[in-house]
């Protein structure tokens, strides 16, 4: 964002997030759902804080207001509370105190995880370029059904005259191709001034915010659109199935970031390895292996089929073998692990150590060139330099 646009006190983001997600059948709020390893809200919080301070971001929460504002607030982000949830635009009613003071706000959605700041950036500097009220960012996924569609008054004109919500569509307006992605910047002064005129006289029975576009149109104010190549990038999950399927592109974008980076993963759809995972060139990485939290693997290991290491810091030349479960732990360089080694927390195994079969340890310190190589249980123990512990 250039530094016109982003002088301080300027721009504010409202994440909407308060809702149930009646449709995933879940007891967890929605935006608390994790893709990556990491909850919805949490990924779109940090696509935010690419564009404002964290103290100008501002979430709505409602639904297990407190498990929401617990998971997320060491990120400094400000809450704004909506007891009833009564749809989008009494959600950004409810926002309305918080953002006054702001000149425009963009507004995102808590369960669409994937909007990148490159496009957070086009879409504002489009609505500046356009002096526009409200900018609306659209796409044209392969099937529009359910989303919110666009009409613009005249074909090749960016400028907007409704959202049309699936409920609401006439049979000719079925074929709109171009949806609403959830996703806009609005000039505060026109939102707040027409914010009012929202009811849940419509289709789908809630006060939505998707009317915006027509009130503000009619007010004589300027609504335009703005879409985005990729319709992958503002998806949302509003089932299992398109949570699952969100957490299968993000982790496709991980493994071949790593490839690309000098790491062979062997059948990479089949490893879980989270976004926040580090691993160093020449390491070799099985099919079946899961890499979570802020584990670290240096170059020249192979990790063998069927290990899950959890914030693990493994060095150098290591080998994990089949398995093996890491978690919470250090395993020095040339170790070699397993198979069915069991590392728990606080474990700190040394350069050139053994592990081998059936082997658990925990808060076990094992010296370099130590070996415990079948059968054993060392738990608050120090064991020495090349010290071998036998089986049992
Ligand atoms: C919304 C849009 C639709 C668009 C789609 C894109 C509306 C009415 N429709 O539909 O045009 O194509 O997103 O994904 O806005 N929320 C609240 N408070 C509420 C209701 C919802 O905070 O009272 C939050 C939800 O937690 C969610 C977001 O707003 O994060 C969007 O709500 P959702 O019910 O998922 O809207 P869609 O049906 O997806
Ligand atoms: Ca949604």
């Amino acid at each position: 964002m250039s530094s016109s646009t982003q002088s301080a006190g300027k721009l504010a983001v409202v994440i909407m997030a308060a809702g149930k997600g009646t449709r995933l059948k879940s007891n967890r709020p929605k935006v608390l759902h994790e893709i990556g390893g990491l909850p919805l809200l949490a990924h779109v919080i940090k696509a935010a804080a690419t564009q404002v301070a964290p103290p100008a971001i501002f979430a709505v929460i409602g639904h297990q207001a407190d498990r929401v504002r617990k998971a997320v607030e060491a990120t400094g982000i400000g809450f704004v509370e909506q007891t009833e949830q009564r749809g989008t635009g009494h959600a950004i009613q409810c926002a309305a105190p918080s953002i006054k003071d702001f000149e425009h706000i963009i507004v995102l959605s808590g369960d669409a995880p994937l909007i990148q700041p490159a496009t957070l950036e086009r879409l504002f500097a489009f609505h500046i370029a356009q002096s526009a009220a409200m900018t609306i960012l659209t796409a044209r996924p392969e099937n529009p059904f359910g989303y919110g569609r666009i009409v613009h008054p005249a074909a090749d004109s960016p400028e907007v005259s409704a959202i049309v919500e699936q409920k609401a569509l006439t049979p000719e307006q079925e074929s709109i191709g171009e949806i609403n992605s959830g996703i806009y910047v609005f000039r505060t002064a026109p939102l707040l001034a027409h914010l009012g005129k929202l009811d849940a006289n419509n289709a789908n029975r809630e006060v939505i915010l998707t009317d915006m576009a027509a009130h503000l149109r009619a007010a004589g104010d300027r609504v335009v659109s703005v879409e985005v190549p990729e319709a992958s990038e503002i998806l949302g999950a509003n089932t299992i199935a398109e949570l699952v399927s969100l957490d299968a592109t993000l982790r496709a974008a991980t493994t071949s970031k790593l490839m690309a980076e000098g790491v062979t993963i062997l059948k990479p759809e089949t490893c879980l390895i989270d976004a926040s995972v580090e691993v160093a060139p020449d390491t070799i990485i099985e099919p079946f292996v899961q890499l979570l939290g802020q584990t670290r693997v240096g170059s020249e290991c192979r990790i063998r089929s069927y290990s899950t290491l959890e914030n693990a810091i493994v060095g150098d030349r290591v080998t994990i073998r089949q398995s093996s479960v890491l978690t919470d732990c250090t395993i020095g360089e040339e170790a070699i692990i397993g198979p069915f080694s069991h590392i728990r927390p606080a474990s700190n195994i040394g350069p050139r150590a053994h592990v081998g079969n059936f082997v658990e340890t925990k808060k076990t310190t094992l010296g370099e060139g130590a070996k415990a190589n079948h059968l054993a249980y060392l738990g608050d123990a120090t064991v020495g330099a090349k010290t071998k512990v036998g089986a049992g």
